[in-house]
């Protein structure tokens, strides 16, 4: 049984480009709606670069009530034996993790007294010694449980973490308790972790062989841990849906963001500009743009081409990167995520001796003032020629981040597509881990470890 759409006369997230002409004219981002249409149908007929790893563009609309049934089973378990639950991964591995749940948590959890959820925290995406011991430090003591996330289940990173939580772990609770708190997420028949997980009796969720690390948020990758934090899980995926609807190829470039993001993007690079910045004004929103970098960096920049992602939280970083923004070389263009309503109001007090000369602002929403800095500084990157899309999210919702990755995820297949590189490998991202096992001296490259050696 497919996932029903609950959700009826929900607005979408919508796209403006109308301050991002400029270097680019209107007629010059619509001269590219044929073959941005046609990048679009070659996704969906899946005759393009690439096209073994299409699993996530009709993945909402195919998962299953059981499938989000076995993953909420499983979260609850997981939520009723630990306190915190550690997401072991890297790259796609974590960072949508990370994104809804930074989202959607409050900025302070760790701060709240009695809590409904576990702490999710996160290991794995680093070879920090120190960021190690204190997390094995802090889950002393505490109830925990492990989630090991790895498609391909040989990466380092993840692989060295989980090794030394499993012990702790075991040692712990004993081996059996800590069967019942490992879950691990990886492929259905390869790799490390799919041998130590079938051996060990973990509960597993399989990554499909045709998802990549970067566009499986929407798969038990992102869904079991963003489940055990407590957050609807349904709501996301139905987001995702309606945008996998909003953006198919039957929707006219001009009603279809994806495309028009893609082809935008596009005509701006070809113009010079060379750096996307993704802005927000909502700090919570700092982890998507962490996910947005790793799906458009490593799909993007390839053969020597591709535009360089970049990310600020505004108006924190207005204090710091905004002088380069405002001023610096003109090869960027910013990419704002707008979000329409805050999930709550905070007035601006009156204060009578009004020392600080603020009480012009008194009696107003604290967004009216972050608004206007939104407004007073797209106005301001505008006139330094710096060309500005804007995306709006209605509010920050599990459903409108649902949206929000499958609108970056299709418009990132069709402007890889654009730019003429396959959009779906990271062929990259081998060099430094070749050059590492050279370096430690891993068995099977006895070669490499010569020639580099040779190199010091
Ligand atoms: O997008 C990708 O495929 C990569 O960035 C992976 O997500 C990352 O390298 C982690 O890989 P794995 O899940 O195989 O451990």
């Amino acid at each position: 049984m497919r996932l029903l759409i609950y959700r009826y006369n929900m607005k979408n997230i919508s796209l403006n480009i109308d301050k991002a002409l400029g270097s680019i004219t209107k007629e010059q981002v619509y001269a590219q709606a044929t073959k941005a249409s046609a990048c679009n149908a070659t996704l969906q007929n899946g005759n393009g670069a690439g096209n073994d790893f299409l699993g996530w563009l009709h993945l909402p609309s195919s998962i299953t009530d059981a499938e989000l049934t076995d993953i909420e089973n499983t979260a609850n378990v997981l939520r009723s034996k630990c306190e915190v639950v550690v997401a072991i991964g890297i790259g796609g591995s974590y960072l949508g993790t990370k994104a809804v749940v930074e989202a959607l948590n409050n900025s302070f959890d760790w701060l709240l007294g009695e809590r409904k959820n576990p702490v999710i925290v996160y290991a794995g995406h680093n070879i920090g010694e120190d960021y190690l011991y204190e997390l094995c430090e802090v889950l002393k003591g505490k109830q925990f449980g492990l989630i090991n996330i790895s498609k391909s289940g040989t990466t380092t990173e993840p692989a060295l973490a989980f090794r030394m939580l499993k012990k702790q772990l075991e040692d712990a609770v004993g081996k059996e308790e800590a069967k019942q708190r490992i879950v691990a997420i990886t492929d259905a028949k390869r790799g490390a972790l799919r041998t130590l997980a079938d051996q060990e009796g973990y509960k597993t969720f399989i990554i499909p062989d045709n998802v990549g690390g970067r566009f499986s948020v929407l798969t038990p990758v992102g869904l079991l841990p963003i489940a055990v934090a407590g957050i609807n899980i349904r709501d996301l995926v139905t987001g995702a849906v309606s945008m996998e609807k909003a953006t198919d190829v039957n929707i006219p470039f001009a009603d279809n963001i994806s495309e028009i993001y893609a082809a935008t993007r596009n005509e701006l690079y070809k113009s010079g500009k060379k750096i996307e910045i993704l802005a927000n004004f909502h700090p919570k929103l700092h982890y998507i743009a962490e996910w947005w970098k790793q799906l458009y960096g490593e799909s993007e920049g390839k053969e020597h081409k591709g535009i360089f992602p970049a990310s600020v939280d505004l108006t924190t970083d207005l204090h710091s990167m905004g002088q380069w923004i405002q001023d610096g070389e003109r090869t960027i263009f910013e990419t704002v995520i707008s979000v329409e309503e805050p999930n709550h109001t905070v007035l601006v007090p009156t204060d009578e001796a009004n020392l600080d000369g603020l009480n012009f602002l008194a009696g107003k929403r604290v967004d009216e003032v972050n608004k206007m800095a939104e407004l007073g500084t797209q106005l301001a990157h505008v006139d330094g020629g710096v060309p500005n899309i804007k995306i709006t999210m209605p509010e920050v919702s599990a459903y409108y981040i649902g949206q929000l990755f499958y609108f970056f995820e299709r418009a990132c297949g069709i402007s890889g597509y654009m730019l003429g590189v396959n959009p779906f490998d990271q062929p990259g991202v081998e060099a430094y881990k070749k050059n590492m096992f050279a370096l430690l001296n891993k068995p099977g490259y006895e070669k490499e470890s010569e020639a580099i050696k040779a190199r010091l």
